[in-house]
């Protein structure tokens, strides 16, 4: 009796034992299960909001294709081949004296030779174009490179040098014409400056020139007639009210921004990168410059056109041209924001006048942007008549002197 009163008591304890242990079992179990759907509901979200961000990405590259346009290719007589001397002048003035110095003072060789196990050397042109002035600007920096390395007896490496400008620039007529006495190996990089084009650390040398000032994307509040930014009766920002400026320097802040975050990934650390940039001068806000004389002859071109009823008012006040010429402290503050560059010139190019562009050099840089907009509603050949009537005329703003800066940069080292 005794024992089986004891066995009852051994047997209650024994119970309470095995429903503990099952309670705390299950307690233990379903916390875990409890944090796995947790944890999986997670999973889903971010992954819906990755998948999320990828579209907004993909969205901001459609927009960006839409936006942006690339000089004239081929070789007729408004082609960009044809009509690029402006900018190859403007290169060769501010480059001479300055490029080879450059290289030669503050190339690390031995430090890219050994972080490195391939030895070729790799230079990327970003917003190339086409001919000549990207071949003439290459070699001048695999001249000064070789240079470098012959005067530190290490061996010269083979240079691979990577064209890249957006998918529609007109690559065939760059690679037909490539100079057939070059000492490089060449490749075409398709898209845009302003995202990722190259692998981490694979760049040792950086050049662009006069394509900086393109912009993304247009602000949006420069086309909203409710906004203290709409841009009435003007095609960019100069002599326009402060807004419009501030809306054109907040989008440039923005994808320069994003230029330096890809090309800090890009450069080995040591790697240089020279910018030619077009310009305002020092202490001016950008409505009391205009970026380029160009500028006015076509916005009263199309004034004029809008008067005679052959476009409409909407048509024109939707118009904007995508460029900004930021001044050197604003180009100065935005580096050194970035962080991973040190900055070792930024300088003004020496005073340089430049003449109106003719009509051919204007349909080149412009030609397919003006087409692209105005073309679904007028013939775009009354639009380069009337310009060439206007330039030829004389009644047109006066010769400017043109501001730009030579930048140049070296990836630190980290
Ligand atoms: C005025 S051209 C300069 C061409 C050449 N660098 C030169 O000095 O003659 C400007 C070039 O920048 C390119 N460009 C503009 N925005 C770009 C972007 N976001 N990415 C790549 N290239 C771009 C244009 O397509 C055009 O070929």
């Amino acid at each position: 009796m005794a024992f089986a009163a004891k066995s009852t008591e051994k047997t209650k304890y024994h119970y309470t034992y095995i429903y503990l242990y099952i309670s705390i079992y299950i307690h233990v179990h379903l916390q875990c299960f409890s944090s796995s759907k947790h944890s999986l509901s997670d999973y889903f979200i971010s992954e819906r909001e990755r998948e999320r961000e990828r579209e907004r990405e993909r969205e901001r590259e459609r927009e960006m294709e839409d936006e942006i346009f690339p000089m004239m290719g081929g070789d007729g007589p408004n082609s960009y081949a044809k009509n690029s001397n402006i900018q190859r002048k403007a290169a060769d003035v501010i480059t001479s004296g300055r490029l080879v110095p450059s290289i030669f003072e503050n190339l690390d060789i031995e430090n890219a030779q050994h972080s490195s196990i391939s030895t070729a050397f790799r230079i990327a042109d970003l917003g190339c174009s086409v001919g000549p002035n990207t071949f003439i600007q290459v070699q001048n920096i695999v001249d000064a490179v070789a240079q470098k390395y012959q005067h530190t007896r290490i061996q010269v490496p083979e240079f691979h040098v990577y064209f890249s400008d957006l998918v529609s620039n007109d690559f065939n007529h760059l690679f037909a014409t490539l100079p057939r006495d070059r000492q490089y190996f060449v490749a075409g990089v398709p898209g845009s400056f302003h995202g990722r084009l190259f692998p981490k650390a694979s760049l040792n040398f950086v050049y662009s020139a006069y394509a900086l000032h393109w912009l993304s994307k247009l602000p949006q509040e420069l086309r909203d007639p409710k906004s203290p930014a709409f841009n009435k009766k003007k095609i960019s920002y100069g002599s326009a009210p402060y807004e419009v400026g501030h809306a054109y320097s907040v989008q440039y802040a923005t994808d320069i921004e994003a230029f330096f975050r890809a090309r800090e990934q890009e450069l080995v650390p040591g790697g240089l990168m020279v910018l030619l940039i077009p310009g305002r001068p020092n202490s001016t806000l950008p409505a009391e410059s205009s970026p380029a004389p160009v500028f006015e002859s076509l916005e009263s071109t199309l004034s004029d056109m809008v008067n005679e009823g052959l476009i409409s008012e909407d048509k024109f006040e939707s118009f904007n041209l995508p460029i900004y010429c930021p001044s050197m402290e604003e180009l100065r503050t935005l580096i050194e924001e970035n962080g991973c560059f040190d900055i070792l010139k930024l300088e003004l190019q020496p005073p340089m006048s430049i003449s109106l562009p003719s009509v051919q050099e204007c349909r080149a840089g412009m030609g397919t942007l003006l087409q692209k907009h105005f073309g679904d509603e007028a013939n775009i050949e009354p639009l380069f008549d009337r310009y060439s009537k206007k330039t030829t005329a004389g009644n047109v703003a006066e010769d400017g002197m043109a501001v730009g800066f030579f930048v140049l940069l070296k990836r630190r080292y980290l």
